[in-house]
């Protein structure tokens, strides 16, 4: 064989795998298209989140942790545990008490629709079974989450006197705070467990003003009108007022 026929065979060669291998690219390309998958070659695993596993009150305690709850509000992230958080908006010992699910949930949503000029931002942003986690969560907030049997320690800060603490005691009652409000083993449940109200974080002028017109210290703006679970207590004169402050700030 001459030298030009070796080339031309050996370019017929080349050109014939060239087109081999376009042809198997070609057809495996198009197989892509109109391959489906069936049903046994894709077996369907339920999706495993775990999340999804925990009880709705377990999920709500993490929903509650990640939306920044404590950056305003003093609560016990489970029964008999510690108090965490920062005294911006109110204690929620006892909140599943106080409030029902449906004012919880549109109070995610929309607070100052609920209480105009509430300083309290929105969480409409949440997905839906969030919410519901939240709701759920909040309700658990009762009596039983409060550290049982445990008595007050009577602290007295300097700026009062033995005085002023016995008579904000006699009053704690005489006034019906004691209805709403838990000291030891005696009150109510309606509002927050006062046990231990002198390490919440409130200054005296906090708790007076609160007690002359409770939903002021939570609010921008006038508060006549909305409704709020503490009632105010603006006919004390200041010799009572202060009074109450003192026994308050001595419970530790
Ligand atoms: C920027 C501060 C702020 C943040 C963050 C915040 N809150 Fe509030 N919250 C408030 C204030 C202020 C109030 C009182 C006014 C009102 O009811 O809207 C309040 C009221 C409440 C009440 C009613 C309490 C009562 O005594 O009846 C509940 C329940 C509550 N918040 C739950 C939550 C939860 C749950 C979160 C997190 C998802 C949260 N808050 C985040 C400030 C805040
Ligand atoms: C009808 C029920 C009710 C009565 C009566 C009542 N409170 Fe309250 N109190 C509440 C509720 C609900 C809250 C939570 C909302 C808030 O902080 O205003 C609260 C909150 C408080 C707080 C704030 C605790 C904290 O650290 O956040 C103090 C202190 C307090 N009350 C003291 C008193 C005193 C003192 C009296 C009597 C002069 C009194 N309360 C009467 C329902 C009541």
């Amino acid at each position: 064989m001459t030298h030009e026929r070796w080339n031309s065979l050996i370019l017929a060669l080349f050109f014939l795998i060239t087109v081999g291998v376009l042809a198997a690219k070609g057809i495996s390309l198009l197989e892509s298209f109109w391959y489906t998958p069936t049903a046994e070659s894709t077996p369907r695993r339920p999706p495993v989140s775990p999340f999804g596993q925990l009880s709705i009150v377990e999920r709500g305690k993490l929903v509650f942790q990640a939306a920044g709850c404590t950056s305003c509000h003093l609560a016990r992230l489970e029964p008999g545990g510690p108090q965490v958080g920062f005294p911006v908006g109110p204690n929620l010992s006892n909140a599943g008490v106080r409030r029902d699910e449906t004012w919880l949930r549109d109070h995610y949503i929309d607070p100052q629709k609920l209480v105009p000029g509430s300083k309290m931002n929105s969480f409409a942003y949440l997905p839906p079974e969030e919410l519901d986690a939240l709701v759920a969560y909040m309700k658990t907030f009762n009596a039983q989450r409060e550290p049982a049997d445990e008595e007050p320690n009577i602290v007295i800060p300097e700026r009062f006197t033995q005085d002023q603490v016995e008579r904000g005691k006699t009053l704690f009652t005489s006034q019906g705070c004691v209805g709403c409000h838990t000291i030891g083993k005696t009150g109510g449940p309606i509002g927050p467990n006062l046990t231990r109200a002198g390490t919440h974080g409130r200054t005296d002028e906090w708790q007076i003003r609160h007690l002359q017109d409770p939903l002021s210290v939570y609010v921008i703006g006038p508060t006549d009108g909305i409704p709020w679970p503490m009632p105010r207590f603006n006919n004390l004169s200041d010799e009572d007022l202060q009074a109450l402050v003192a026994y308050l700030q001595s419970l530790r």
